[in-house]
């Protein structure tokens, strides 16, 4: 299958009523979608990215009343936090309708449902009509995209169409939020920080993102992996240990002096968590192309979207160690 880029909303409508796949720019990361309701699209998309069919897919909506066509019942506080930040980076585990396959929820009843924030994908959304079910658009396990070109980098021949929205304004996952007993449950840390959603709830918040037991499969730890083995620690103790070996260093706003052969990513000069989080997948995926031995990370301030990233840079780090 040959893979082409481009910006035309019809053809990628065209291809999706079909039941071919067409990668989908968002204000997170980029997806692999395919039509929601169409079994074969969504196997499509399990094939295509390799994933395993325990791990079930967010379905996209175009805007808050069709929310209520896939889920039966939407808790007020859903609609609390709906209304805050809705189209963005945030998904709401809710109770599924039986017109979504099992296959989207692999067998769960419970349905993950996200208004992406991106123009032409809420303009392709309303042109099909139709839900789109998307994963991010990499190879399992691997690095999420964040642009067009990442997507092809991974998925050439996979995919019939990439729409090319530019680089995604966010760059992280979405926060995944589900609700039991009168409160909220974050099952996944992402583009919106925990601290804005507490400002908004009027429940108790619990954070339940362990990767032994997860209830969102995609937490498992082996997530978000780099080819080379990644450290996550303090610079200076690290670079001690792994003395003479080819290096890439990554850090929020410190510049690390480099003696050869090490290379020096800083996510954000300014020390901005945003621009942080918009860097860091880009960062991650170029430092893989320089064939490093080794990754040291610096861990981030542990508030708003630093937690995302730590998260990130932890599960990259997990990979390698068992
Ligand atoms: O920002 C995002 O959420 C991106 C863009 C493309 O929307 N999508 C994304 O999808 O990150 P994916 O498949 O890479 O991660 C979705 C996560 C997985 O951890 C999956 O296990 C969880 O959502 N999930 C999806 N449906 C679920 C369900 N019914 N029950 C529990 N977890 C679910
Ligand atoms: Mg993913």
């Amino acid at each position: 299958m040959d893979t082409h880029i481009g910006q035309d909303l019809a053809h990628a409508a065209e291809l999706l009523l079909k039941g071919e796949l067409v990668a989908i720019p968002t204000e997170t990361v980029y997806g692999l979608a395919g039509n929601g309701l169409d079994e074969e699209a969504v196997l499509r998309i399990y094939d295509a990215k390799q994933r395993p069919r325990f791990n079930p897919l967010i379905l996209h909506v175009a805007d808050m009343k069709q929310l209520a066509d896939f889920a039966t019942e939407i808790p007020e506080q859903c609609y609390r936090l709906a209304e805050a930040f809705s189209p963005g980076p945030i998904t709401f585990l809710l109770q599924k309708k039986s017109i979504v396959p099992d296959i989207v929820t692999a067998g769960s009843d419970m349905v993950a449902l996200r208004i992406p924030d991106h123009p032409m994908t809420l303009q392709l959304l309303r042109m099909i009509q139709l839900p789109l079910a998307a994963p991010s658009a990499n190879p399992f396990g691997y690095v999420s995209p964040v642009t067009a070109q990442h997507v092809f980098q991974s998925l050439q021949g996979r995919v019939a169409y990439i729409l090319d929205g530019g680089p995604c304004s966010v760059g992280l996952e979405s926060t995944i939020v589900g609700f039991q007993d009168g409160g909220l449950v974050i099952h996944r840390m992402g583009g919106i920080a925990v601290e804005e959603i507490k400002r908004v709830a009027a429940c108790p918040i619990i954070i339940n993102v362990s990767s032994s037991r997860p209830v969102t499969p995609g937490q498992l730890s082996s997530h978000y992996a780099p080819h080379a083995p990644l450290w996550m620690g303090d610079i200076d103790s690290l670079r001690q240990v792994h003395v003479g070996k080819k290096m890439a260093i990554i850090s929020f706003s410190r510049k690390y002096r480099n003696p050869e052969p090490t290379y020096s990513f800083v996510l954000s000069p300014e020390g901005d968590l945003h621009e942080a989080a918009r860097n860091l997948f880009s960062v991650l995926r170029s430092i893989d192309s320089l064939g490093v031995d080794i990754i040291l990370a610096e861990r981030l301030p542990e508030v708003g979207l630093g937690r995302a990233i730590n998260d990130r840079l932890h599960r990259a780090q997990v990979l390698h160690k068992i």
